[in-house]
């Protein structure tokens, strides 16, 4: 379904991906791994748009999308939804009021109305029972649910998550990541994770692609990952300070 073939990006003179080959399916759970500037954000910020390719293409179904207008990109950023590492979600607002925000404003319905439907995503990620809160009486793990049933308003095929758990409590990441597996098993959104966070990769990814210097180092299963023998792999996997890693 997001095909990345062949993806090469430079800044400069410095190379920062380099011929990325990456397919993720329709409804998974897809982890990106690899060191702080790897290039993980870049990657997933080429699949928006935020940033276009040097070399290579970006698939999305069967259209090839990293030539686009910004005009013609609109449409590919509607399928799509962000949740990003901080919640940008309003103080002044309830939480249900903040989730109604965008389905008002994209959908064009009345304030009951979006209230009803903002309700229903509020259940979605299990925070109907604080739909009256404001987001600064929650914790960082509420607050980013909340962020995520705001994304959901707009019906996205698939989601890209920025270090989704970074920061939370572990409590709370986990809850997250519960989260996650829940919108791709029961709404069938794809979701793309950016992530450290060894629990989360090893609890709910399907697969996994580790990016070290500009390259996919290895792409698979969490077995694959588990069984692999890459000593850089297996450095970064056991979270340990000795190895080949640079
Ligand atoms: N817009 C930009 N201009 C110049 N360099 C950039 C830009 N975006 C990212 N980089 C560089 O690309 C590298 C990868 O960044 P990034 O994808 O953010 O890493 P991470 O894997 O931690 O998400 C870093 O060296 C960063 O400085
Ligand atoms: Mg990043």
């Amino acid at each position: 379904m997001i095909r990345f073939v062949g993806l090469s990006k430079s800044f400069g003179s410095k190379s920062v991906l380099d011929g990325v080959d990456v397919s993720i399916g329709k409804g998974e759970v897809f982890f990106i791994i690899g060191q702080s500037g790897v290039g993980k954000s870049v990657l997933i910020k080429h699949l928006i748009g935020l940033l276009r390719p040097d070399r290579g293409e970006i698939y999305l179904d069967d259209q090839e999308i990293s030539r686009l207008t910004e005009r013609q990109y609109f449409a590919v950023r509607r399928r799509c939804g962000m949740v990003f590492q901080h919640s940008t979600l309003f103080d002044s607002l309830t939480c249900i009021e903040n989730v109604a925000l965008p389905i008002r404003k994209h959908k064009h319905l009345g304030k009951k109305k979006a209230l009803v439907e903002a309700r229903k995503r509020l259940e979605q990620v299990h925070m109907e029972e604080f739909a009256e809160t404001f987001p600064a009486a929650l914790g960082d793990g509420m607050r980013k649910r909340v962020a995520i049933a705001r994304t959901l308003t707009m019906d996205p095929e698939f989601v890209l998550f920025d270090e989704p758990t970074t920061g939370l409590d572990p409590v709370s990441a986990r809850r997250v990541d519960v989260l996650i597996r829940e919108l791709a098993d029961r709404l069938h959104v794809t979701c793309v994770v950016v992530s450290h966070d060894l629990t989360s990769i090893f609890s709910i990814a399907d697969r996994i692609v580790m990016l070290y210097k500009g390259k996919v180092r290895l792409l698979g299963t969490r077995d694959e990952f588990r069984r692999s023998a890459d000593p850089v792999v297996r450095q970064f996997i056991t979270g340990s300070a000795e190895g080949p890693m640079e």
